[in-house]
């Protein structure tokens, strides 16, 4: 039995109406382009099969894993790539999808590691962001919803690797 109580912050008509309007953006911004979308995994997962089905652009899909919280809440503030994409990047159009921004560090180590593979342009699309747990400097190009400072799960984000099959974004209480 679950000890947390989970109340409902976004939908999964509100966040799958956003994400159809994050693909509509990339789809005119990419327009006659491939982009090369990198999954972050495990959060992402669930975001990145939705917008990506929605894409009319053409698509090359990839993944990528970074160090994750570990079982709690609290960042360590260390990020390591623990799997690497496959796909030659040199010259493409790369769209790093996120599931959530806090501190920002994740995205930061993302952006140098893509921007070091000399592409075309490298864009983050994140489902959500915390800005107010911002300590580096991590803009989002593509951002679903802005969240307060609470722990949101569900729709592929975690507690403790559970509720990341919710199919709405929920907060713990
Ligand atoms: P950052 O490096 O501090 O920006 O952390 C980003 C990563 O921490 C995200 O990719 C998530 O996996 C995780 N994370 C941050 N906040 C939350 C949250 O509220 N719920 C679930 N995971 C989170
Ligand atoms: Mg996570």
């Amino acid at each position: 039995m679950a000890l947390e109580t989970i109340s409902v912050l976004f939908s999964q008509e509100q966040v799958e109406k956003r994400i159809a309007e994050l693909a509509q953006q990339i789809n005119r911004d990419f327009a006659g382009e491939t982009v090369h979308v990198i999954c972050t995994l495990k959060g992402a997962m669930h975001f990145f099969t939705s917008l990506t089905q929605q894409l009319t652009v053409e698509v090359v899909e990839d993944i990528i894993q970074v160090t994750s919280y570990g079982a709690g809440t609290v960042s360590s503030g260390d990020v390591k790539i623990l799997i690497e994409p496959e796909c030659f990047m040199t010259g493409e159009n790369i769209i790093v999808v996120e599931d959530i921004v806090d501190s920002g560090r994740t995205i930061c180590v993302l952006r140098e590691y893509f921007q070091r593979r000399s592409p075309k342009t490298v864009r983050i699309c994140a489902l959500l962001d915390k800005p107010s747990r911002r300590v580096v400097d991590a803009p989002i190009d593509y951002c679903g919803f802005e969240v307060d400072d609470v722990f949101v799960v569900g729709y592929g984000l975690d507690y403790d690797q559970k509720y990341r099959n919710l199919p709405y974004i929920g907060f713990l209480k």
